[in-house]
C-alpha cells in the first residue's frame, strides 16, 4: 500500500510516498480502508521534529492523524466493529497514521461515522472535535449562558469550537480577518472582533472561559476580558508542570514546564482565573458522542479544500500557511 511517510525529522522535503506491506491489525485494533485523512497543524509540525521530547515515532513514520473509512479486518479481542463498519477516528499520539491507504486503530479510538457525513467531511472532524470538547466540556465545564472567547474562529479549531459552544448554550465571542467575519457569524459566533480594524482586548469584557488557540501574546491579551472563577485552556502552549506529569516525564521536564508557564499562572492567578494546557488524547468514547450531535445536525463540517492523495504534500503545505478557513482533507477513494 502507499503511505506518505517520513525518515528523519528536518524540512518538509523529508516527506515521500512509499510502498509498504499493509499493517496488521492486534487483537484490539481494527483495520481500516483509509477514504479519507483530515490534516491537522501538527502534522506539519511532527516530522519538523517539533514534539520529539513529547511523541515517539518510530522512522519511518506514517503522517496522517484523522481518518474516515472501513473497517476490512478486526482483532479477535475487537467487540464494537465488525468488517464493513464505516468509521472515524483520531489516532494522534498512537505511533501510527492516517495518510495511508490502510490504517490500524484501536478500537477504544474510532466511533461509527455519522450517516449524513461523508468520508471526507467524517475526516474533518476528529482532531477538532476531540480537543474542542476535552477543552471546553472537560476543562472549561462550560455551562449554558456562560462566555466563551474562541480566537481565530475561521480556522479548524475555532470553526468546530463555535459551533459546540454554542450546541452547549455558551455566548461565544471570537477573532477573525474581515473576509471569515460572515463564516463566523454563520457559526454561531455572538461577538465576532475583526481583527484587522479592532483589538479584541479592547472589545470583549466578562468572559468565563478563554481557548489558546493563537500563538504571541494572544493569551496574555486575553487575561483582561475574564472575570474571577474564569478558565484559561490553552492549546498552544506554554505546557505546564501537570501536562509534563501526567505523560510521566521525568523530574527536569516536570520543572522546565512549570518554569514556562509560571508567568501565565500567576497572571492568570492574579484575575482569579486558572491556567492549563491542554494536549488532545483519542477516545473513541467521546468521539462517538460527536457523533451523535453531527447526526442531530447541530453542528456541520466546514471544509475549505479537499487535495487527491497524490497531492498530500501540497496540502501540507496548503495548510501550513494558516489562512484555511475551516479544514483541508486529503481524499484517498
Ligand atoms: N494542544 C492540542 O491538543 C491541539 C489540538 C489541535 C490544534 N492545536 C493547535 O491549535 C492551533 C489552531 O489549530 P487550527 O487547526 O485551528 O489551525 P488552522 O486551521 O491552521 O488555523 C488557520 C486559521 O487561523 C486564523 N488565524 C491565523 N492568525 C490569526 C489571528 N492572529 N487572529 C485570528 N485568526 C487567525 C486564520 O484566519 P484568517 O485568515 O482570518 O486570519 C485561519 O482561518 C494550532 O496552533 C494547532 O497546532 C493544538
Amino acid at each position: 500500500m502507499k503511505a506518505l511517510t517520513f525518515k528523519r525529522y528536518g524540512k518538509a522535503d523529508q516527506l515521500a510516498f512509499i510502498d509498504t506491506p499493509r499493517p496488521t491489525p492486534k487483537p484490539d485494533e481494527i483495520l481500516v480502508q483509509v477514504h479519507a485523512a483530515g490534516l491537522n497543524p501538527i502534522d506539519n509540525m511532527i516530522p519538523q521534529g517539533a514534539f520529539k521530547p513529547i511523541l515517539r515515532f518510530q522512522l519511518p513514520a506514517t503522517l496522517g492523524s484523522d481518518l474516515a473509512g472501513v473497517v476490512v479486518e478486526v482483532g479477535n479481542r475487537v467487540t464494537r466493529f465488525k468488517p464493513g463498519d464505516e468509521i472515524f477516528a483520531s489516532i494522534f499520539d498512537l505511533g501510527t497514521g492516517a495518510l495511508a491507504e490502510f490504517a490500524v486503530v484501536p478500537e477504544t479510538a474510532a466511533a461509527l461515522k455519522p450517516p449524513n457525513l461523508d468520508f471526507v467531511q467524517a475526516a474533518s472532524i476528529p482532531m477538532v472535535a476531540l480537543t474542542s470538547w476535552q477543552a471546553l466540556n472537560e476543562r472549561a465545564r462550560l455551562k449554558p449562558g456562560q462566555k466563551v472567547f474562541i480566537p481565530a474562529g475561521s480556522g479548524g479549531i475555532g470553526t468546530f469550537a463555535i459551533q459546540l459552544a454554542k450546541y452547549l448554550g455558551a455566548t461565544v465571542g471570537t477573532t477573525t480577518s474581515s473576509g471569515n467575519v460572515d463564516l463566523v457569524r454563520s457559526l454561531g459566533a455572538d461577538d465576532v472582533v475583526d481583527y484587522n480594524k479592532q483589538q479584541f482586548e479592547t472589545v470583549l469584557r466578562d468572559y468565563d472561559a478563554v481557548l489558546g488557540t493563537i500563538r504571541g501574546d494572544a493569551i496574555e491579551k486575553s487575561l483582561g476580558i475574564l472575570k474571577g472563577g474564569s478558565t484559561i485552556v490553552s492549546l498552544i502552549g506554554p505546557p505546564d508542570a501537570a501536562f509534563a506529569r501526567a505523560r510521566g516525564m521525568n523530574f527536569f521536564m516536570v520543572f522546565l514546564f512549570g518554569l514556562l508557564s509560571r508567568k501565565i499562572i500567576r497572571g492568570a492567578g492574579k484575575r482569579g482565573a486558572e491556567y492549563s494546557f491542554l494536549f488532545v488524547h483519542p477516545d473513541g468514547g467521546q468521539l462517538s458522542q460527536i457523533a451523535e450531535i453531527l447526526k442531530s445536525g447541530h453542528i456541520r463540517p466546514v471544509i475549505d479544500k479537499v487535495f487527491p492523495f497524490a497531492q498530500a504534500k501540497d496540502a501540507l503545505g496548503y495548510l501550513a500557511k494558516g489562512r484555511a478557513k475551516g479544514k483541508v482533507v486529503v481524499q484517498m477513494r
